[in-house]
């Protein structure tokens, strides 16, 4: 009727805002791979190599800088990165995974997107691996924020498909903890700790987070995202937005004598581990990552406080059972807590 128009003429502007803004990261990520040696770029050689105007570049740059990229520039020498920057390639991590695993792979890279869990959620192909430089709505547990500045992290999602809903699928963050330290471990980063349900910590500070969501019913099958923050190199200014303590592997390498791996190759271990994971989470759910769990337990023995909405409970935390949920000892009686309801914090020792 009467609203069609104005319905289709804000449906063809929204298409049209789409389009320009890829091509407009077309231009940005042309920019950032000339700028990712780490060298000085002169703007007129940037802008000759764009077709743009100088303070086009410049444009480009500030809108970069907005979105966490860390840059310097100096007149007379031009616009440097503040470190190099080894961009992730689709090529590269796709190879690689069909070198290390019997399938393939779909593997997708984003300059920038909302978040590669939201995209992943919404789409149908299973298994697949995407991975952002950006996020502008990165999510993490709780609602709360996940901070994603360009180029200084990993963030990636995986999703995967179940016949049927597994009936441990609380644990799967749990199993899903187990791969990411241990593949990190291989790499040197020595001291690593997991705490219910699923923070990735050094010495108190987290190193990465894990979110799972699903969708599907009980009875049939299932599509799981399992969304994965690492901290690699992010600089203090990057990460001055997190409330609360927070580190990088690549602090954790150095202090053990370490270099920071390539991304791409970190990129393309993390998903052949998780793709390995969620494989013998399908066929024999958290059985065989319970023991290497609780190896990796921080607050095991610890007394925790556990923050439930109305009141928070203090206890003896005591691992955790087949199903995943935290075991803690309160006031004599043996409790059991569900991920997604509480959050825990190991209680820092007088
Ligand atoms: C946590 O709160 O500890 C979980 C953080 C999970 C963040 C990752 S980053 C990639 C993926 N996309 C998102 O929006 N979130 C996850």
């Amino acid at each position: 009727g009467q609203r069609e128009p104005v319905h289709k003429g804000a449906h063809q502007l929204l298409v049209t805002r789409q389009a320009l803004t890829g091509l407009m990261m077309d231009r940005s990520r042309q920019l950032i791979e000339q700028l990712a040696d780490g060298e000085w770029h002169s703007g007129e050689v940037l802008a000759e190599m764009l077709g743009v105007s100088r303070a086009a570049v410049w444009k480009r740059l500030q809108a970069l800088e907005g979105l966490g990229l860390e840059l310097e520039a100096t007149r007379g020498k031009g616009y440097r990165l503040a470190r190099k920057l080894e961009l992730l390639s689709e090529q590269n991590i796709g190879a690689g995974l069909r070198q290390s695993l019997k399938y393939v792979v779909p593997v997708e890279v984003f300059s920038q997107i909302d978040s590669t869990n939201v995209y992943l959620m919404s789409g149908d192909v299973a298994p697949a691996a995407v991975f952002a430089e950006y996020q502008s709505a990165g999510r993490g547990r709780r609602g709360r924020a996940w901070c994603s500045p360009f180029g200084a992290n990993l963030y990636f999602s995986f999703a995967w498909r179940f016949e049927t809903m597994p009936p441990q699928l609380p644990a799967l963050s749990l199993a899903v903890g187990v791969s990411l330290a241990e593949t990190l471990s291989a790499k040197g980063a020595g001291g690593l700790g997991l705490k219910w349900p699923n923070d990735l910590l050094w010495q108190g500070r987290k190193l990465g987070g894990i979110l799972i969501e699903h969708r599907g019913e009980a009875a049939g099958p299932c599509r799981v995202v399992v969304g994965v923050g690492l901290n690699l190199a992010m600089t203090s200014t990057q990460g001055a937005a997190i409330d609360q303590g927070w580190v990088s592997l690549e602090e954790i390498l150095r202090s053990g004598g370490h270099a920071l791996p390539s991304r791409n190759e970190l990129a393309t271990q993390l998903i052949a581990r998780l793709h390995q994971c969620l494989e013998q989470f399908a066929h024999s759910g958290f059985d065989s990552f319970h023991p290497r769990w609780e190896a990796l337990d921080v607050s095991r023995n610890q007394v925790v406080r556990i923050q439930q909405e109305k009141e928070t409970i203090e206890g003896l935390a005591q691992g955790v059972d087949r199903s995943g949920a935290l075991l803690v000892q309160v006031r004599g009686e043996r409790c059991r807590f569900f991920s997604g309801e509480i959050s825990l914090r190991v209680k820092q020792s007088a």
